[in-house]
């Protein structure tokens, strides 16, 4: 919720700007760590998420490691300072490039998702004459009952390693030599809000985790990556329910007292810490519909615009005055679905009236683009 305070400092800031509440971040953050630490289980940061270095900053300190999907974000994770022995390296298609410089960085493992990136890993190791630690990303084939287009777990996605190839997958393990296979490693998809997907979850992981061991090999992880979702209709509620989240897995997870359990969440943690402020350009009454033109467009919050993401939408500027119009708030790029609400019900809205919206600090400026030669998004933080 913003004071009047932070509304009157919105109205000296050049619009449109991401928002940072750092103080709920770091609330979110502890309140992670300690869900966490109740049932030993480690947090490895989906950096994809945002990767905006203040808020990397306090992530790092809370102890979490770093889950990257690109050598930049490797070398980010390094220079902000996550330990290199709590950085993990996924991703569909890892260059070569990318894997030599995370050789280079001795991370703690890679997420492989198919059988050639194992023999490639292999090989580059082998030129480095390292060891690389390797997880094998499963495709569990489990509906994360999410949007279809953020579900990364089931047979039809190209994202892991299918069940059927695990036999392959075993023997390339037997042949490498330069490889240290550390366990298994899954993400079935984002904004998951039904928990009872993560209990089919576990069942799947249980099952994989002694099929290897059946096969001689020690698993010594078990990373069930992340997805946990957020409130979007209710960013008040804003931080996520950790407990009842890590509960599931230490229910149902049959975890060995050798064994160690990693997430990867990116979303719960950093997304309602954040608003986009915005301001209004214009007002046009059509004949079917009113129009408010926003500053701000699909190139500062890509979300509603690829997923049909619903994001709250709040008039700051008259927040005392009652809800007395509908009006689809769009964007100024010239695009149709540059469009962040339909028949939004608002406060009466007038030309430079300030706008939020609402839980933007998950894939919201790191999806930012400079489409229609837009300017670089800018940003601002609360005190702590
Ligand atoms: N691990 C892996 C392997 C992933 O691919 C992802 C997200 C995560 C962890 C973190 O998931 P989270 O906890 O944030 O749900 N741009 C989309 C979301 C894409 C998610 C991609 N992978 C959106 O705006 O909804």
């Amino acid at each position: 919720m913003f004071s009047n305070k932070d509304i009157a400092q919105f109205a000296n800031l050049e619009t449109p700007f991401y928002y940072y509440d750092l103080s709920l971040l770091q609330d979110t953050l502890g309140a992670c760590a300690s869900a966490a630490k109740a049932y030993g289980f480690h947090v490895h940061y989906a950096m994809k998420a945002n990767f905006n270095e203040v808020l990397l900053q306090k992530i790092k300190e809370t102890g979490f490691g770093a889950d990257c999907v690109s050598g930049n974000e490797v070398k980010k994770a390094v220079e902000v300072g996550f330990s290199n022995a709590q950085i993990v390296f996924a991703g569909v298609g890892k260059s070569d490039r990318e894997i030599n410089e995370s050789l280079d960085q001795d991370i703690f493992c890679f997420n492989v998702e198919s059988i050639q990136e194992l023999e490639v890993i292999n090989e580059l190791a082998a030129k480095k004459n390292k060891t690389a630690k390797v997880a094998i990303r499963i495709n569990p084939n489990v509906d994360a009952h999410t949007h279809h287009n953020i579900t990364t777990g089931l047979d039809e996605n190209k994202f892991g390693i299918n069940s059927w190839d695990l036999p392959a997958c075993a023997d390339m393990l037997k042949q490498c030599p330069q490889l240290e296979f550390v366990g298994i490693h899954f993400h079935i998809g984002s904004q998951i809000t039904n928990l009872d997907v993560y209990k089919n979850l576990c069942v799947r992981v249980n099952e994989f985790a002694q099929w290897f061991e059946e096969r001689g090999f020690i698993v010594r992880i078990l990373n069930v990556g992340g997805g946990l979702g957020i409130n979007y209709h209710q960013p008040e509620a804003q931080i996520p329910d950790f407990e009842a989240y890590f509960k599931i897995f230490n229910d149902f997870l049959e975890v060995r007292s050798n064994q160690e359990v990693h997430f990867e969440l990116g979303r719960a943690l950093v997304g309602q810490s954040s608003s986009l402020i915005s301001k209004v350009l214009y007002v046009k009454n059509g004949k079917k519909k009113n129009f408010i033109i926003l500053d701000a467009g699909m190139t500062e919050l890509m979300r509603p615009a690829l997923y049909q993401a619903y994001h709250q939408i709040e008039n700051l500027s008259k927040r005392e005055k009652g809800i007395a119009a509908k009006y689809d708030v769009v964007g100024p790029i010239c695009e149709s679905t540059d469009c962040f609400g339909k028949e939004v019900e608002m406060q009466e809205t007038s030309r430079g009236d300030l706008i939020g919206i609402r839980s933007t600090g998950a894939y919201g400026e790191v999806m930012a683009s400079h489409y229609n030669l837009r300017e670089n998004v800018r940003v601002a933080y609360s005190e702590l």
